[in-house]
């Protein structure tokens, strides 16, 4: 049919003049006469070279540009349009073929759309992906896999994966996803520069409609946060066993003694009862302190807000630390705008003076000084703790914050800290969406200065 169309008009011209000549044969026995017979035949060929014209301008050269069209649109091109506007079997074609390009344009609009999602976020991802078909082929590595191993493209695509992913790992990982054609999980560690990166591989089986395996792909995401909380988790158990350790050493070594010396020595057992006493006191302190820790960690945990005045927020306080301090021979001083209301959970910014106090006290020797002021702008309750004593050392600032750190071991341990009591002001201090500023220098003394939000 297409060649048929194809052809030129002087082709069927051809043929019309070959039948029209055929016609004037079989007809030259009947009509006799040469003259009509001639009129019959030029009339003959006129109509049917009309009608030839009328067909080649409406069907003929329209059903060709139809199919100039529809190759058209095969070949991609949908933006072709057919206009034809006669009302025959031509225009329901030229509309046909419209709407068809129009679909077919639709769609490659929302393919080529959905194909540059799935770059983006293959690109953008913050996990690294191979793909590999079932022959061990990669055929794509994103961008987050090449910064990982500082390689290009190039280097990956079209390659057996034994052969250009170094990493064992890697190569056990696809091997058993092919294997047991299930989710294959693996880590890894990685140095990028001096760091040591820690990642989790899994290796995913991909499977066509047949269910048949058709390749694999890997994923690999970092867990270095996830370690080092692992890793925090383990190193806090071991400080508070070994916390623990040492009270329940020297109770239980005192207690022994005194049970072999059966309470002869009334002196002698009024001592180690006093140190039994104090030892299992600083157990009770450390356990309330891990307690409140843990309390503010939990993830239910909520703050207790009603407006506090700063008066009776202090009542308790100012007596206790006088004494303290006249203990110690240390001045201290209280500047407060006791007329002040502002809202916070009250027991825990009790904690919070008291802890810095604490400190401030055990950390200052004697005739030094101590102060705690509060104030207030319109955004935020200041609360500034300072004191004359022995400081801390600039390297180490950063840490006073962490659980357990202690500058001087062996001091806080006298004075009867448990290095919990800066952890827990910060944590406090961070749930009221406040900010911890600290300054301090080494025999000179420290400031820490508590901001708080006013709601
Ligand atoms: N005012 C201060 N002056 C000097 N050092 C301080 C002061 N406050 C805290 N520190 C240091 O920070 C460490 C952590 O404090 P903290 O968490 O309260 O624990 P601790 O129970 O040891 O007092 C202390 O061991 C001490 O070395
Ligand atoms: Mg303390």
């Amino acid at each position: 049919m297409k060649s048929l169309i194809k052809k030129p008009l002087s082709y069927y011209m051809l043929i019309i003049f070959v039948l029209s000549v055929i016609n004037g044969l079989l007809l030259f026995p009947i009509v006799d006469n040469v003259i009509i017979l001639i009129a019959i035949l030029i009339i003959n060929f006129c109509i049917l070279t009309l009608f030839l014209q009328f067909f080649n301008v409406n069907h003929m050269k329209p059903l060709s540009k139809a199919i100039t069209i529809l190759s058209e649109i095969n070949q991609g091109n949908y933006r072709v349009r057919f206009h034809f506007s006669g009302n025959n079997i031509i225009g329901t074609i030229s509309k046909e073929i419209n709407s068809l390009a129009r679909n077919m344009n639709e769609y490659s609009i929302q393919e080529k759309m959905q194909r540059e999602q799935l770059t983006t976020i293959i690109e953008n991802t913050e996990n690294g992906l191979v793909l590999i078909d079932e022959k061990g082929y990669i055929h794509l590595v994103n961008r987050k896999f090449l910064t990982i191993y500082g390689k290009t493209m190039k280097e990956y695509k079209g390659y057996l994966y034994y052969e250009v992913l170094e990493e064992e790992v890697f190569h056990k990982t696809i091997q058993n996803a092919f294997l047991y054609e299930e989710n294959v999980k693996n880590e890894f560690t990685h140095y990028e520069g001096t760091e040591k990166v820690y990642y989790q591989i899994i290796g995913v089986p991909i499977f066509n409609e047949k269910n048949r395996l058709k390749g694999a792909v890997l994923v690999i995401h970092d867990i270095t946060e996830l370690k080092k909380l692992e890793l925090m988790r383990k190193d806090f158990v071991a400080n508070v066993s070994h916390e623990l350790r040492t009270p329940i050493t020297s109770i239980r070594g005192f207690a022994e003694t005194l049970l072999e010396d059966d309470l002869k020595n009334k002196e002698v057992a009024k001592e180690f009862l006093t140190i039994i006493y104090n030892e299992s006191d600083r157990m009770q302190l450390l356990i309330e302190d891990l307690l409140t820790l843990s309390r503010l960690e939990q993830e239910n945990f909520q703050l207790i807000v009603n407006e506090i005045d700063v008066e009776g927020l202090l009542k308790d306080i100012i007596p206790a630390y006088q004494m303290k301090a006249r203990k110690k021979k240390i001045s201290i001083a209280f500047s407060v705008d006791e007329k002040l209301k502002f809202k916070a959970d009250k027991e825990k910014i009790k904690q919070i003076i008291i802890n810095l106090l604490d400190n401030a006290i055990h950390y200052t020797q004697e005739q030094g000084k101590v102060s705690l002021a509060i104030n207030s702008t319109e955004e935020y309750v200041h609360i500034h703790v300072s004191d004359t004593g022995m400081g801390i050392d600039k390297a180490v600032l950063p840490r006073i914050f962490e659980r357990f750190y202690r500058v001087d071991k062996a001091r806080s341990r006298n004075t009867g800290g448990t290095g919990l009591g800066l952890a827990i002001v910060k944590h406090i201090v961070d749930v009221h969406d406040g900010k911890i500023e600290i300054d301090s220098e080494i025999n000179k003394g420290t400031h820490i200065h508590i901001y708080l939000p006013r709601k």
